[in-house]
């Protein structure tokens, strides 16, 4: 018994000793927009990683290509040993794998998946990224419901299609809201696109203000889109054109600061609801899973795809509880 704990605990030496030391680990969370809530999430997320664990976290914010290209040189240059990014372009991913590598970085995405020349995506990159395409239907199964519970007749509703088709993320969550949509007995010829020309608030809104001001006899509305802020825009494009929120049933996807002020709002506002999706598991488990892949050599899953939970204004804080994200 004493010789088998002693066989043990050498064997528990040579394999500390093998590790990386904690304090020697560095490294980079790299997102494209560090102002959106969903980003500040993942990088506190990350930041308790670190604590945990003892490494260093370098965060970055990065909205253009070459942005992310300086961000890279620059982790190299301080001996980080791996990032995690979520880039403002996923076409930018044949470069960045180059750029990881000549630094001698670990790379895994987060968010947006990258591409390559053909519009595939790399799969050997490791990555984390929500189930877009079930969200999505979450999202059009619950417009559909609030269609319903409100009387409403679909073939007088009007959908705005909040889009940015060049993230393969994006098309996902909205083509799942819309066949969920389609599947309810929604008319395929009342949803109007909304294309943004940037994934924020404001964008989303002059994209939405277009559609309302075309259709301007439309009786009611629902808007989907890749994020909160998308359908935050077309809440806010409703009001400024006069619509009741009545008339409007707006749901996003993200459940982090953007939804919350929205909720705490004393009057009810368009925004009827979003799927929460996990800023902890994108910021804590992809930043424990670089620092295992680095200081142990455990390399992650190439492919994880997070869930999402519909919450409402009445109940986001039970929602959130019970993900564990208060
Ligand atoms: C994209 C969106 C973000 C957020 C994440 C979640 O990056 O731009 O707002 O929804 O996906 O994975």
């Amino acid at each position: 018994m004493r010789s088998l704990k002693a066989v043990l605990m050498v064997g528990a030496l040579i394999l500390s000793a093998g590790s990386g030391w904690a304090a020697d680990v560095k490294i980079g969370f790299v997102v494209k927009q560090a102002e959106e809530p969903w980003f500040q999430d993942e990088w506190k997320f990350a930041e308790q990683a670190a604590k945990e664990k003892g490494f260093t976290l370098v965060k970055i914010g990065a909205e253009d290509g070459e942005k992310v290209q300086s961000a890279i040189d620059n982790l190299g240059a301080q001996g980080a040993q791996g990032f995690i990014v979520c880039v403002p372009d996923v076409k930018l991913g044949p470069g960045i794998v180059a750029k990881a590598i000549a630094n001698d970085l670990k790379l895994m995405t987060v968010d947006d998946r990258l591409v390559g020349a053909d519009d595939k995506p790399l799969e050997d990159v490791v990555h984390m990224g929500i189930s877009a395409t079930k969200i999505g239907e979450t999202v059009g199964q619950a417009l559909a419901a609030e269609i319903k519970a409100r009387g409403w007749d679909m073939s007088e509703v009007g959908a705005i299609r909040l889009s940015y088709d060049q993230l393969p993320t994006a098309v996902d969550r909205v083509e799942g809201a819309i066949s969920a949509l389609k599947a309810a007995g929604f008319p395929a010829a009342n949803i109007y696109d909304a294309p943004q020309a940037k994934t924020d608030t404001e964008a989303a809104l002059n994209a939405a203000t277009t559609v309302l001001n075309k259709h301007a006899n439309v009786k009611h509305w629902i808007a989907f889109g890749l994020n909160d802020e998308a359908v935050l825009g077309a809440v806010r494009a409703s009001e400024s054109v006069g619509i009741t929120p009545d008339n409007v049933i707006g749901i996003g996807i993200g459940g982090a600061e953007s939804a919350i002020n929205e909720f705490k709002k004393p009057a009810v506002t368009g925004f009827f609801g979003t799927v929460i999706i996990s800023p902890k598991r994108h910021g804590y488990e992809t930043a424990i899973n670089m620092y295992e892949w680095i200081a142990n050599d455990k390399e992650p899953p190439t492919l994880t795809l997070t869930s999402g939970s519909l919450a409402l204004r009445g109940d986001y804080e039970t929602v959130r509880k019970n993900l564990g994200i208060e």
